[in-house]
């Protein structure tokens, strides 16, 4: 991947809304390292994150805007003069999600059409849109969501003027030790010598928040907009994952719970015919753009193959799995 001068990310005002979130955080981490922009913008609602995060990390070009995507107005606003947002703001907890439908709704349906508008109406150059597996054939209000937005990303393109931002979606699967997930769960667990498993056989998609990052990273230099760009990630079974964080610890089975999946999906059947395969990733191309052409399909010099007509990308399916040593090596 090209770190160098020529990548997207330098000398480019950035802005992360859900900058102080454990995607956000690891993303700014690397921009600061690796790249050297002119300005990164972190929006989002709560003052105490954005300070404790001020505290942690200090850059001379690092700025904290308090807004909230549901406010196109403060967009419009902090969105001046930035050239690439990464838009990872949203409400992502399932049960949450279930009982205040609507507030779920507001931020990651209505805050990704504010963020559209703004994009546009700014002269916003690039808008990559963080998405979940769960919005594939979606099961609960969350994923539901995450489809409307995605949706609403790729049709954004529609929108745009001649020169105006691009727009495009990268989905991946659960991230290792994120905020409000499993691992961290378990862990609190371990003292009871119980750990809850909703159903043995439930398998995920599975990466750690640094290469959710570097594949961000990367997609955002790639990006012709309409993508949504999918990584070739590992699965693994939840029984493996609570041997590895507690194995002295017994399985209780709770069943499964209201809006769970047994397994995630990360390209349904039904989109086959609009994926390309490469090395390291996946794209499911817009079926409404014109993208039958060498040079659109080609990425890094690589033009990608089609995959099979009924290839279907999900949790229990993949090729590559978590081993418990290699799963015991990423939650430590
Ligand atoms: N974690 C995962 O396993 C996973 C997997 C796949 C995809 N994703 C996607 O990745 C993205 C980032 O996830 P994450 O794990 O970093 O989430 P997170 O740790 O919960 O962070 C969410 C961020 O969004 C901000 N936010 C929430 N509502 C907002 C609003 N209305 N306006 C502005 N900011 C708002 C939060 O800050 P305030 O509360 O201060 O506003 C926080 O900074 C999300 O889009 C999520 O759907 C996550």
């Amino acid at each position: 991947m090209s770190t160098g001068q020529t990548h997207i990310l330098n000398n480019s005002s950035i802005l992360i809304t859900g900058g102080t979130g454990s995607f956000g955080t690891a993303f700014i981490h690397k921009l600061i390292k690796n790249y050297s922009p002119k300005r990164i913008v972190v929006f989002s609602r709560d003052e105490l994150k954005q300070y404790e995060m001020a505290e942690k990390i200090s850059h001379p070009n690092l700025r904290y805007f308090i807004g909230d995507v549901r406010d196109e107005d403060r967009l419009r606003r902090a969105l001046n003069g930035i050239d690439i947002v990464i838009h990872a703001a949203a409400l992502k907890q399932v049960p949450a999600a279930e009982y205040n439908p609507i507030e779920c709704i507001k931020t990651n349906v209505i805050g990704a059409e504010n963020i559209i508008n703004a994009a546009i109406d700014t002269g916003v150059k690039r808008v990559i849109a963080l998405s979940t597996d769960k919005a594939v054939n979606p099961m609960n209000l969350y994923g539901a969501t995450k489809l409307c937005s995605d949706k609403l990303f790729v049709a954004g393109n529609n929108l745009s003027p001649i020169g105006g931002p691009i727009f495009s979606v990268v989905r991946y699967g659960n991230v290792v030790g994120s905020r409000g997930s499993v691992i961290p769960f378990f862990k609190e667990r371990r003292s009871t010598g119980k750990l809850p498993i909703t159903d043995p056989r439930m398998t995920r998609f599975w990466l750690t928040l640094a290469e959710g990052a570097a594949f961000v990273e990367k997609c955002v230099d790639l990006m012709r907009g309409g993508e949504v760009f999918i990584p070739k990630i590992p699965s693994m079974k939840i029984t493996d994952l609570a041997s590895a964080v507690a194995p002295e610890c017994e399985q209780e089975i709770i069943g499964i719970r209201p809006g769970e999946k047994l397994h995630e999906i990360m390209i349904p059947s039904d989109e086959a015919r609009n994926t390309r395969e490469y090395k390291d990733f996946y794209v499911i191309q817009p079926a409404h753009h014109n993208w039958v052409d060498q040079v659109a399909n080609k990425y890094e010099n690589e033009l990608g193959v089609p995959v099979a007509e009924d290839f279907a990308y999900s949790s229990d399916n993949n090729g590559e799995w978590y081993s418990a040593e290699q799963l015991k090596a990423v939650i430590d």
